[in-house]
């Protein structure tokens, strides 16, 4: 029985973090010409009402997205991001935050792929309404890991897999690196992007470790903090770690993940982490 609703977070900052680094990969693929298959394994409703009640409940988006939305000082990469935000809005109030899936939609070119997976009935049937008649863009209702390791690899040879899961159960971090590292065997071309929260410290050196001792290459992990652990007491961090990241995104990182943390940290407390888990000769 599955009980999440990214409703309740949409445009937080993990949101803000994770959708930074979605438009800076479909960027970096758009690129080339070449045609690109993008596959979004937990890809949640796709568009959310900020002014609606689930949303008002915390305001998460306080924290994320609305302290960016009215400042005149973005790093160039974040007033890209922010850029496509605000073609969902169309008056100068924030109101809308569209998902990993709006988001791609809109980074999509014509002869390039969008697939997504939604376990959600409720959830799925939204994402059906906003892909409408789009050739480019498949639902699939299914278990979204599962799923998405029998689409690979996609006939382009080229793309990025988002694993976005929502760690109702403890097994998704396990399960997540595993299906991560089986996708790389079948698709080691490919950009993989794992999102994961910090709750639990613990969870997070176990996932590490496990990435940067299976064998795969080139594997970076991009951490963004707004106050110091606290083992158990919600969601404090979160980050997204990246298999064959564009050559770009480190620098990048490098430069806006400091302002991230000065912006959008609690008091002075935010942090940030930069690290590779795994060099391109790594054995
Ligand atoms: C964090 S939300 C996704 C947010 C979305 N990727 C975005 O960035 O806008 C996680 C979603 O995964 C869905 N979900 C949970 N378990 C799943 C599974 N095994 N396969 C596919 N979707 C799943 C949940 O219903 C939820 O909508």
């Amino acid at each position: 029985m599955l009980s999440y609703r990214h409703a309740f977070h949409a445009g937080n900052f993990a949101d803000v973090l994770k959708h930074l680094i979605l438009t800076q990969i479909l960027g970096h693929l758009n690129r080339k010409d070449k045609a690109y298959c993008c596959i979004d394994t937990h890809a949640g409703p796709g568009d959310y009402a900020l002014d609606g009640s689930y949303a008002l409940k915390n305001r998460e988006f306080d924290n994320g997205i609305g302290k960016l939305w009215l400042r005149d000082d973005l790093p160039d990469s974040v007033a890209d991001y922010l850029n496509i935000i605000k073609q969902f809005n169309a008056t100068p109030q924030l109101s809308r935050y569209p998902g990993s899936p709006l988001l791609a939609k809109q980074l999509l070119r014509r002869q390039d792929r969008l697939l997504l997976c939604e376990l959600h009935s409720t959830e799925v049937q939204a994402l059906n309404k906003i892909v409408k008649q789009d050739k480019r863009i498949t639902v699939f209702h299914a278990d979204g890991l599962k799923h998405a390791l029998g689409l690979l690899p996609p006939k382009e040879r080229r793309g990025l897999v988002l694993i976005d899961p929502s760690y109702e159960i403890k097994s998704d971090y396990t399960r997540a690196v595993e299906t991560l590292i089986n996708m790389n065997q079948r698709f080691a071309t490919g950009t993989y992007a794992l999102w994961y929260p910090v709750v639990e410290r613990h969870r997070n050196l176990a996932l590490e470790r496990a990435l940067s001792t299976s064998g795969m290459k080139d594997v970076q992990l991009f951490e963004l903090g707004l106050q110091a652990d606290s083992d158990g007491h919600g969601m404090t961090a979160c980050g997204v770690i990246v298999v064959n990241p564009p050559w770009t995104l480190a620098a990048e990182m490098r430069r806006v993940l400091p302002w991230l943390a000065d912006v959008l940290g609690d008091e002075g407390a935010g942090f940030y982490r930069i690290q590779t888990l795994a060099d391109e000769t790594a054995p």
